[in-house]
């Protein structure tokens, strides 16, 4: 079980560095997400969820829809999460970088401006050098304070203590924590198992023991630190059998049922049986009948910058095993 931990989090810690340098100005989400989930799967690992590449103020949730041209830009503060299973034992890993390079011409064959659901601007910011360096900030801060959690993870320690540790590490830099994102405990084929490892000082008297297996995520906000949904969603998961009149939609339940029992999924990853109109509509009575569940993308509430560093980690009796280094 250890050693299966340690395969699935060794193959995203590679994934993960490789996809920080890819990552430039001008290239397509879409690309770099294509990259990051075959690398995983030609380990043999599955994925334990659709690699999330989130952009400036959305936090998190984002991946790209089929066809997406969103494209980085220079100065983007970019969330790559992404994570392996192997046997079910999963890892759950996330870096931020700033994007950069040359933009060059955001337009489609006919000349008209790209459509970038993955950005909340129209492309091509102005991104000056000081606020790069402020974003630099951003991103240290929430390193940092994945580091200062790591240093104090053992068994007993409580998740009080963590959360005070990441809120004060954040606040030194001035930054907030974002409150309502958190950590989570893992189990097998389970990617949110019980425990809430919370970024900032909620009371409680829970304590991580030895043996406990959690992804510990700090988002570090120069904003109020909340999130709020945005309406659209890119990531969904299988959530109960449903009697469906469409044979379409009972088809495609049927897929994903056998396919994504466990782990979400992107419309991307249907693409072999469904051309996207022909999905988009199948999905439909899958949603209204609640069979399968969307996880909206997530945007800062006071659209400011975020950054994510995230770990997973085994806690043990004087200290922790850290699996995606
Ligand atoms: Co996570």
């Amino acid at each position: 079980m250890l050693e299966k931990y340690e395969k699935a989090g060794k193959i995203a810690a590679r994934v993960r560095k490789q996809a920080a340098k890819k990552a430039t100005a001008g290239m397509k989400v879409i690309d770099l997400v294509d990259w990051i989930e075959s690398e995983i799967k030609s380990t043999g690992a599955g994925l334990s969820f659709p690699c999330n590449v989130s952009i400036n103020q959305i936090a998190a949730h984002y991946t790209s829809p089929p066809n997406d041209d969103t494209v980085f830009c220079e100065g983007d503060i970019v969330k790559i999460d992404l994570g392996a299973e192997v046997d079910g034992f999963i890892s759950d890993t996330a870096v931020t970088v700033i994007i950069e390079g040359d933009n060059g011409e955001l337009v489609d064959e006919d000349g008209n401006p790209l459509k970038m659901p993955g950005r909340l601007d129209d492309g091509n910011p102005v991104v000056t050098e000081d606020e790069i360096e402020h974003r630099r900030a951003i991103i240290d801060a929430s390193s940092n304070a994945l580091e200062n959690v790591i240093s104090i993870v053992r068994d007993g320690v409580s998740l009080e203590e963590i959360g005070r540790v990441v809120q004060e590490t954040m606040n030194s830099k001035g930054c907030n924590p974002i409150v309502n994102l958190s950590g989570h405990s893992l189990e097998q084929y389970n990617l949110h198992a019980g425990l809430s490892i919370p970024n900032y000082p909620e009371k409680s008297s829970v304590v991580l023991k030895e043996g406990d297996y959690v992804a510990i995520e700090p988002f570090a906000t120069d904003g109020v630190g909340m999130v709020n949904d945005i309406p659209q969603s890119y990531i969904y998961s299988y959530l109960r059998n449903r009697p469906l009149r469409q044979p379409d939609a009972k088809r495609l339940l049927g897929w994903i049922r056998d396919d994504f029992t466990y782990f979400p999924f992107a419309q991307r990853h249907l693409l072999e049986r469904y051309n996207p109109r022909s999905l988009n509509r199948a999905m439909r009575p899958l949603l209204a009948s609640r069979a399968i569940y969307p996880y909206n993308a997530l945007k800062e509430k006071s659209d400011a910058m975020v950054a994510q560093t995230e770990h997973t980690i085994i806690v043990e009796k004087d200290g922790c095993n850290v699996t995606t280094l």
